[in-house]
């Protein structure tokens, strides 16, 4: 995936420069404050827009990744205390304020890439690719959470036909409680607490236990441009003790999750168990995400976006790929394509500019893969070689089976694992069958019917719909993210509608 910069890849070269690709992906119109806008479809070019192999190089032979010491549990109300007293100022801080700081921790950001990279590569075996992507993904939701803050934190006039005059406008609700994933260590927890803080809340931060340092360098970053101490603190640990003391406790305003479906609900009930007022919750999950492929999608085109959707950062993206529907009557000539494409994925130490898939984050998550293919090695057609290599090295090469049916893939995969179907009849129905699963984050459609195309986007309940190219790699403020049913609650990150979700509303009438 990194081709450009990685002179010794042979990885997807040959696909991804095809004509027949750059032609099935024009141009966006780019925003010009988005610095990443041009990340997902150009590939390779953000790499070397970025930064330069060397730098990189450099700043991993010098990043350290630092112990960090879990928070204690019994530490949470004192955290909550703090961050009370510090919301008063910063909630009356102008929000061209609060915009301007976000601004110069994005600029600070992106001074730093290199490191930011580096410690992605090292803590979490993010890809250089996917490490670069990630840094600019989080620059850009500070940007854009400045810039929609400044937007939507206006007072709205409204009315007067009683005489009175009538305002409304948003408010800051207090100490938000933002709790991250490990798969995205710097884009999704910067994300969360930048769009608390631009609307003025105040922010206690519970990154991944598996990648404590990359947060604890972006929280570094924030105070440096001008976040007061106490308006952002952070409390590494545990889920299940750290973050559910922060959930429990009594006086905050909010929670912002993203993870999977299972610890959602668990904080759903938690909320809900709680004396005292309704505590909202953002919750961005899980997905069975499915692609479907009808008689009439070009081939090459679908192989690439298969292997990019279910591959690409070793299938570890909550948007990747799991369930290729493909009718029956191109389902071969795809799925030879596809094994093709796959075979030339390189896995390994994501350190090397070679590789296409890192390892699998940690054990569990090896173990849980594991128990997976061997359930389908007894009831499903293998399509691709098992994977090579050895349980202690964590890296699983991508892997492919067909399914007889899509109701036989029920609980989220979370690696580079590619389940086929093949389908035939009415297309709406395969759709319906993708409804039922209960999941609906994203789904890919590949038809040369534009009408066919949005009759079924129409159909889905999926919250990003992808039409004739990769379903992964969402670019704020382009393609706002985030989905519907198990996979969330719907609010979508980098998007218009997202901050609000942080706001009260108060509507002040005044009788002149
Ligand atoms: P996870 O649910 O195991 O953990 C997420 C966070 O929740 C971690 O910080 C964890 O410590 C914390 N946590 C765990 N138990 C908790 C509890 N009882 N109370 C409070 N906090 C608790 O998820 P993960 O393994 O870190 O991440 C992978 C999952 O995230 C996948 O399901 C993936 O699909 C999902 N994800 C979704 C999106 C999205 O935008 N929809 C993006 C990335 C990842
Ligand atoms: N926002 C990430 C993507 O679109 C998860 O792949």
């Amino acid at each position: 995936f990194v081709h450009q910069l990685a002179d010794e890849s042979v990885g997807m070269d040959a696909l991804l420069r095809s004509p027949l690709h750059l032609a099935a992906q024009p141009s966006l119109p780019l925003p010009p404050q988005l610095y990443g806008a041009v990340r997902p479809n150009s590939r390779g070019l953000d790499l070397a827009v970025a930064s330069s192999r060397a730098a990189l190089e450099e700043a991993f032979a010098q990043a350290d990744v630092p112990a960090v010491a879990p928070a204690d549990p019994a530490q949470v109300p004192q955290a909550v205390q703090r961050a009370l007293a510090a919301g008063h100022a910063w909630e009356r801080t102008p929000v061209e304020h609060r915009a301007s700081v976000l601004r110069d921790a994005a600029d600070a950001m992106q001074a730093d890439l290199p490191r930011f990279c580096a410690l992605l590569v090292k803590e979490g075996f993010k890809t250089w690719g996917d490490a670069v992507a990630e840094v600019r993904e989080a620059i850009d939701f500070l940007r854009f959470y400045a810039s929609e803050a400044e937007r939507i934190m206006q007072p709205v006039p409204l009315p007067g036909p009683t005489g009175e005059s009538n305002v409304l406008r948003l408010t800051a609700r207090g100490p938000w409680v933002c709790i991250s994933p490990w798969n995205f260590p710097l884009a999704i927890f910067t994300g969360q607490v930048a769009a608390a803080l631009a609307t003025g809340n105040t922010v206690l931060a519970k990154p991944a236990e598996q990648t404590p340092a990359v947060a604890l360098e972006a929280v570094r970053l924030l105070h440096a441009a001008g976040v007061p101490a106490d308006a952002l603190q952070l409390l590494h640990g545990p889920g299940e003790t750290v973050g559910a003391a922060l959930v429990a406790e009594p006086r905050i305003a909010g929670v912002v999750f993203t993870g999977s479906t299972q610890v959602a609900k668990t904080i759903q009930r938690a909320l809900a168990a709680k004396d005292g007022p309704i505590v909202p919750l953002i919750a961005e999950t899980g997905g069975i995400n499915a692609m479907l492929v009808d008689s009439t999608a070009l081939p090459e085109q679908v192989a690439d976006a298969v292997v990019q959707s279910a591959f690409r950062s070793a299938g570890q993206r909550c948007s990747a790929l799991r369930l290729l529907c493909v009718h029956e009557a191109v389902a071969d000539t795809v799925i030879a394509m596809i094994q093709g494409a796959a075979r030339e994925l390189v896995a390994g130490d994501p350190a090397q500019w070679r590789t296409d898939l890192g390892p699998v984050i940690d054990d569990d998550a090896w173990s849980n893969l594991q128990r997976h293919l061997q359930r389908l090695q007894r009831e499903a057609t293998p399509l691709l070689a098992p994977s090579p290599f050895e349980p202690g090295t964590r890296l699983l090469a991508p892997q492919a089976f067909e399914v007889k049916s899509l109701e036989d893939v029920r609980h989220e995969i979370f690696g580079p694992v590619l389940h086929v179907v093949r389908w035939g009849g009415d297309p709406r129905e395969v759709i319906a069958a993708i409804n039922r699963v209960g999941y609906g984050l994203t789904l890919g459609i590949q038809t040369r019917i534009d009408s066919r195309a949005e009759a079924l986007a129409r159909e889905a309940r999926t919250g990003n719909v992808y039409v004739n190219r990769n379903m992964i790699g969402a670019v704020v403020g382009v393609q706002p993210f985030g989905g519907e049913g198990l996979s969330g609650t719907g609010p979508k990150a980098g998007g218009p509608h997202y901050l609000q979700r942080f706001c009260a509303e108060q509507t002040l009438t005044i009788n002149t």
